[in-house]
C-alpha cells in the first residue's frame, strides 16, 4: 500500500546557501544570482546573534564568510552589520552585508520563492534559536502561499519550533541516516528526512514515501548524480552549482 505523503510545495531544485558557490553564502547578492539562474526556492543557515536577532549564517565563527574574526555567539547584531561578508568570496561582492533573517523573508516572500530555513544554533542555543526562527516564521510569512520549510541538525531546535509553531513544516535533516528514522520524524512531527547525498539510494527513497515522508539531499554537485537521484523520485535536490543543475527554464 502507497503511503499518501505530505504537501509539498516546494522545488525539487534548492539553491544551497542563496547562491551555491557563484555568490558569498547566506547574503541577499547570493539570492538574487539564485533568482537569475530561475530557482524559485533556496536553502540558507539561520542563527541568533548575542543580542537575539536571527541572521543568516553558516559557522559558528565569521572568520571563513567576513572580514571579522571569533564566535558569532559572541557578537551583537550591530558588531556583526560593520563586517564585510562578500569580499572572501570575491571583489565583485565586496562590502557585502550579513543579512538578517526579516530581510531575507521579505526579499523571498515578495519574489515568490520558497525557503528551506535550515536552522543552525551557536553551540548551546539549540532551544531557543529553534523557538526564535519558527515564530519569527509564524509572523513573516503570515498570509504567504507556501511556508518555509524548517530544518535542522540540532534536534533540540526541532522540539523547540514544533512546540511554539507546530504548523510550521519541519525536515529532520541528517549526517549519517539513523536506524530510527521513522521513529524520529514522528517525534518531531516532520514532514521530510534530508539526507547527505551520498546516502541516497532508490531503496531509502522508496522507504521514505512508503513510510509517508518527503526526502531530499544536499548537496548534489555532479549533473549526472543529480539525474538519477529526480529519476529515483527524490522530492529535492540542494546544490552549489546553480549553472549546471537547475529547472528546466
Ligand atoms: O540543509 C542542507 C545543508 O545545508 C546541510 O549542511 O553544512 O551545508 O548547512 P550545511
Ligand atoms: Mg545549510
Amino acid at each position: 500500500m502507497t503511503a499518501k505523503l505530505p504537501s509539498w510545495p516546494y522545488s525539487r531544485y534548492i539553491a544551497h546557501r542563496g547562491g551555491g558557490r557563484l555568490a558569498p553564502e547566506n547574503t541577499l547578492a547570493a539570492m538574487r544570482v539564485g533568482a537569475e539562474h530561475g530557482f524559485t526556492m533556496f536553502e540558507y543557515d539561520v542563527k541568533l546573534s548575542r543580542d537575539n536577532v536571527l541572521v543568516l549564517m553558516h559557522d559558528d565563527n565569521v572568520d571563513r564568510t567576513s572580514n571579522g574574526q571569533g564566535p558569532a555567539a559572541d557578537k551583537t547584531y550591530a558588531e556583526l552589520a560593520q563586517l564585510d561578508f562578500g569580499s572572501w568570496h570575491s571583489a565583485a561582492y565586496a562590502g557585502e552585508p550579513l543579512p538578517t533573517f526579516a530581510a531575507v523573508a521579505r526579499y523571498t516572500v515578495a519574489n515568490h520563492i520558497a525557503s528551506n530555513v535550515e536552522i543552525k544554533p551557536c553551540p548551546g542555543r539549540e532551544a531557543e534559536t529553534g523557538a526564535a526562527v519558527a515564530l519569527a516564521c509564524k509572523q513573516l510569512w503570515a498570509g504567504a502561499s507556501t511556508p518555509p520549510l524548517l530544518s535542522s541538525f540540532a534536534e533540540e531546535a526541532l522540539q523547540a519550533a514544533l512546540e511554539v509553531a507546530p504548523e510550521i513544516p519541519r525536515a529532520l535533516l541528517v549526517e549519517k541516516v539513523p536506524a530510527d528514522w521513522r521513529e524520529r520524524l514522528v517525534k518531531y512531527d516532520c514532514v521530510a528526512l534530508n539526507i547527505n547525498q551520498k546516502d541516497a539510494t532508490r531503496e531509502l527513497i522508496d522507504a521514505v514515501h512508503a513510510a509517508g515522508y518527503r526526502i531530499a539531499a544536499w548537496t548534489v554537485n555532479d549533473p549526472e548524480r543529480a539525474r538519477l537521484l529526480l529519476d529515483w523520485g527524490i522530492d529535492g535536490i540542494f546544490t552549489d552549482e546553480l549553472a549546471a543543475i537547475r529547472p528546466a527554464a
